[in-house]
């Protein structure tokens, strides 16, 4: 990471062999994108994925800019939501993009939120066995989490994010200046995301987000610090296990709760966002800690207070609307985990940025632990 000078954006360099990347990240992107693509890839055409929401802000600017530099654009404007990440859209903007005679030196270009970054660069991974692929991620969660590390497709009637592929972009935009249409409640949601990172191995870090996220929040120079701290920490991670074979499982800290609180809402996301899920869970994953004796109950207390600061929900009991009870929780956690013998992979901490990965978890301890968190 490289601390900008004047207008420069922040570098975040994945090294990742001959699939490195940069993560640019900083305002104004979208106006310079054509300049940063045009540098390093040969097209002059490039198919711009995204979705109705995202391009009335932001689709104007990009083809403009990419018309200044010479690439021609042809947009695939999807409706938003999570229900754009599956075969019927896929199957369009797969069409769309072979119609716009994209080969595979020119780009897909995925512009909006993680809905569409997953879907454009599941299409740029499968159409003409590949294409060049660059994200424009325009939500916080896209800017801190799923722009960054690869993973792309689409949800099966079976579960989310189940069909799909390693695919790693060429380049990632992480304009600054779009969350500022993006909405309160969906820009806490992708925060969880960055205090994730702090809890999972940068105590420094949740420290510093505790002191200073009312300047994150209002942007400046405090949110692209945060922002790249968090696509830094990710890249970290993707380095050294692009493949999720061990230590990228961290990333998942809070997310088995999380997950299982998603599925008991039905994805339904006027009651439950993901992000929102993600703190109740990850609050949810200190509490056992402590209950499990490998961390002190003030860590979870800590956590709490910070995200319950920033406005994110904390506790089941905030979610609007009824929740089935712990044993149906509790089948939506071992669906999503391999159980083995009654144990469970978890993402459990011994502190603030101690996180480590758990293969021993006993089911029924999560089961008891559920019924005193959420009784009925
Ligand atoms: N690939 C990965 O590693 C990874 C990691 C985490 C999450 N994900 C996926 O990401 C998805 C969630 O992403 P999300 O939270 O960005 O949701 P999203 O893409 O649905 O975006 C949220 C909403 O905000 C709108 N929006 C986005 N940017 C905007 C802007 N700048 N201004 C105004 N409106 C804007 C969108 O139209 C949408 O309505 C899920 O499908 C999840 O599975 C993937
Ligand atoms: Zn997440």
């Amino acid at each position: 990471m490289n601390a900008a000078a004047g207008s420069a954006p922040t570098k975040v360099h994945v090294p990742l062999g001959e699939r490195a990347y940069d993560i640019l990240i900083g305002p104004g992107l979208i106006a310079g994108a054509g300049r940063e693509i045009a540098a390093r890839l040969k097209g002059r055409k490039a198919a711009i994925v995204t979705d109705e929401n995202v391009a009335a802000h932001y689709l104007a600017p990009l083809t403009e800019s990419l018309a200044e530099a010479g690439i021609a654009a042809t947009p695939v404007i999807l409706p938003p939501g999570e229900k754009t990440k599956s075969f019927e859209p896929l199957m369009r903007a797969c069409n769309e993009v072979l119609a716009a005679r994209i080969e595979r030196n020119d780009a897909v270009i995925a512009l909006g939120g993680g809905v569409i970054g997953d879907l454009a660069g599941f299409v740029a991974g499968i159409v003409r066995r590949g294409v060049r692929f660059v994200q424009i991620p325009t939500s916080l969660l896209a800017q801190v989490d799923s722009s960054v590390g690869g993973k792309t497709g689409i949800n099966s009637r079976h579960g989310k994010n189940l069909i799909g592929v390693f695919n790693q972009p060429d380049l990632v935009l992480a304009d600054s200046d779009t969350l500022k249409t993006l909405s309160p409640r969906e820009f806490r949601a992708g925060y969880a995301e960055v205090a994730k990172y702090g809890l999972i191995d940068q105590p420094d870090f949740f420290a510093w987000l505790e002191a200073n996220w009312q300047d994150v929040f209002a942007g400046g120079e405090a949110r692209i610090r945060a922002i790249a701290t968090s696509c830094q920490a990710k890249a970290d991670v993707v380095v050294e296990d692009e493949r999720e074979m061990g230590r990228r499982a961290l990333l998942n800290l809070g997310h088995t709760f999380g997950h299982a609180l998603e599925a008991a809402t039905a994805y339904d996301s006027s009651r439950l966002v993901h992000g929102e899920a993600v703190a109740i869970g990850m609050v949810l994953a200190h509490d056992f800690s402590a209950r499990m004796n490998l961390a002190s109950p003030d860590d979870a207390r800590r956590v709490e207070r910070h995200l319950r600061a920033v406005g994110l929900p904390v506790s089941m009991n905030e979610i609007p609307g009824q929740l089935p009870g712990a044993g149906q929780l509790m089948d939506a956690i071992a669906q999503d985990k391999k159980v083995k013998d009654g144990k469970l992979t978890f993402i459990l901490t011994r502190g603030i940025g101690q996180s480590f990965i758990a293969n021993d978890v006993p089911e029924s301890e999560v089961l008891n632990f559920l019924k005193e968190k959420h009784p009925g």
